[in-house]
């Protein structure tokens, strides 16, 4: 009986703490599980801007003409909006990926990674506008 109460307790004392740590632990993996979506569809076309590349750093170098990082990684302007526009519906030389290829989980956790540098996004980059 004594311990039954001093589970109770603890169970009391412990459950304010545990959707904190959930939430922190959340938050992180969903920034490293947006990055293995990034580089398992992305970086073959917004990788180095070397030979072995797919042309999207190229295409974008020559876009901005440097006003912006040709690498999408090292942006910190773009909004859930343009990404989301060009991964469904593509634009030139980017082609659309479907939802069987990239599910809407996946693309919002791609859309935190890419979004994690924003100076004006806080935490839950991309789940809103
Ligand atoms: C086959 C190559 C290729 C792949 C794969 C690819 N892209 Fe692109 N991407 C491009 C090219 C080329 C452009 C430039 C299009 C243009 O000329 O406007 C581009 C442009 C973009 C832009 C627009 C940036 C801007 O400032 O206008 C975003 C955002 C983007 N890509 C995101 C992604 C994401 C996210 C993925 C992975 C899901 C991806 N791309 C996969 C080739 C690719």
């Amino acid at each position: 009986m004594r311990f039954a109460s001093l589970f109770g307790l603890l169970a009391v004392l412990l459950a304010p703490a545990t959707p904190v740590l959930a939430q922190d632990t959340t938050e992180d993996s969903a920034l490293a599980r947006g990055k293995v979506v990034y580089d398992v569809w992305c970086v073959i076309c917004h990788g180095e801007n070397d030979h072995a590349s797919g042309g999207g750093t190229a295409a974008l170098e020559f876009l901005y003409q440097g006003a912006l990082p040709a690498k999408l990684e090292d942006r910190t302007d773009m909004t859930a909006a343009l990404i989301t526009e060009l991964v469904r519906r593509g634009r030139f030389g980017m082609p659309n990926f479907r939802l069987t290829e990239i599910s809407e989980q996946e693309l919002a956790d791609m859309i935190a990674y890419l979004l994690r540098n924003n100076p004006n996004v806080g935490a839950g980059a991309g789940s809103g506008d």
